[in-house]
This record gives C-alpha cells, structure tokens and sequence, in this order.
C-alpha cells in the first residue's frame, strides 16, 4: 500500500478548497495585494493557487497539465513583491491556515512551507 501524501492527510481537494478560498476571502478587501491581482478574474487566479498546492503536496497533477512547470519566481516577476506584499500575503495565509483546524503537526509542516515560499518570492527590495 502507498504511504499516505500529505494532501490525502490533510483531506484532500476539499481542504485545499477552503484554504485558497479563504486566502482570497483576504486578498478582495486588501488595499495593497488587490491591484495586483487581475482586475476581473480573481476565480481563475484561486483556481491556480489551489491547484498547485494541490499538486505541491502529492495530490493530482492537474496545476502543470495546464500551465506546464510552476516556475514560480519568474511568474512573479510581472509583480513588485517586497517585504509588505509578503507579509500581507502571509497575514492572510496565515488566516487562512488556521481556520482548517488541522492537528498540529500537519498546520506547522503548512505553513513553515508557505513561510519559506513567501520569502523566496520577494523580488523588490526594500527602499
Ligand atoms: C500567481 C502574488 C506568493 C503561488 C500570483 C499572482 C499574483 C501573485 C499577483 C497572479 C494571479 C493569477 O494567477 O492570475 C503573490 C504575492 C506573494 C505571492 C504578492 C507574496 C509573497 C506566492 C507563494 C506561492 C504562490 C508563496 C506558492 C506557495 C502562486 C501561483 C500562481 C500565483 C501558483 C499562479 C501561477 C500561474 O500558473 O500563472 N501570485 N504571490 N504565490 N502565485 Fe503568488
């Protein structure tokens, strides 16, 4: 038998669901994230998010059959990140995370990962 993926351990495409879902909840009413994001397609940018953690965490492949390789930091490049933009991001992740109510192990394996990726996608430096 396979051992069990993190995403299976989380519960699935359902957990991933609320957490983007919720994270975006965040982004519509944030001053500074919201004019980065397009304009008029919020869902499509969920639909993204979600499905490469999805696949981030073991679950299906579905985030690169439809946009290919995730090379996340050069995706990002279209947008200045700097140290707000990051920790806006992480305030409402981290929202987000909580309100999964996962055990405690798994929440802290979450998010030291969103920790460590929202770092690595800071690509403006401070002034
Ligand atoms: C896309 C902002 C961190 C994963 C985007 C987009 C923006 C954005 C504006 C375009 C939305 C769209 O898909 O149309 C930010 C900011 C961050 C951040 C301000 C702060 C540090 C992260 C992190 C991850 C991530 C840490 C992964 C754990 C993604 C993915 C997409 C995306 C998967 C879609 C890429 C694609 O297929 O085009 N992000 N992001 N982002 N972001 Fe972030």
């Amino acid at each position: 038998e396979e051992p069990q993926t993190f995403y299976e351990a989380v519960g699935g495409e359902e957990t991933f669901r609320r957490l983007v879902h919720r994270f975006y909840q965040g982004v519509v009413d944030d001053p500074l994230l919201r004019p980065l994001y397009p304009e008029d397609d919020l869902v499509g940018a969920e639909d993204r998010l979600r499905l490469f953690l999805i696949q981030y965490w073991g679950g299906p492949g579905t985030y690169s059959q439809e946009r290919g390789h995730p090379r996340l930091r050069m995706r990002h490049n279209p947008f200045v990140i700097g140290s707000a933009e990051r920790d806006a991001w992480l305030k409402h992740m981290h929202d987000a995370v909580t309100s999964l109510e996962l055990p405690q192990d798994l929440e802290k394996r979450l998010w030291d990962y969103l920790v460590y990726a929202a770092h690595s996608m800071v690509n403006a430096p401070d002034a």
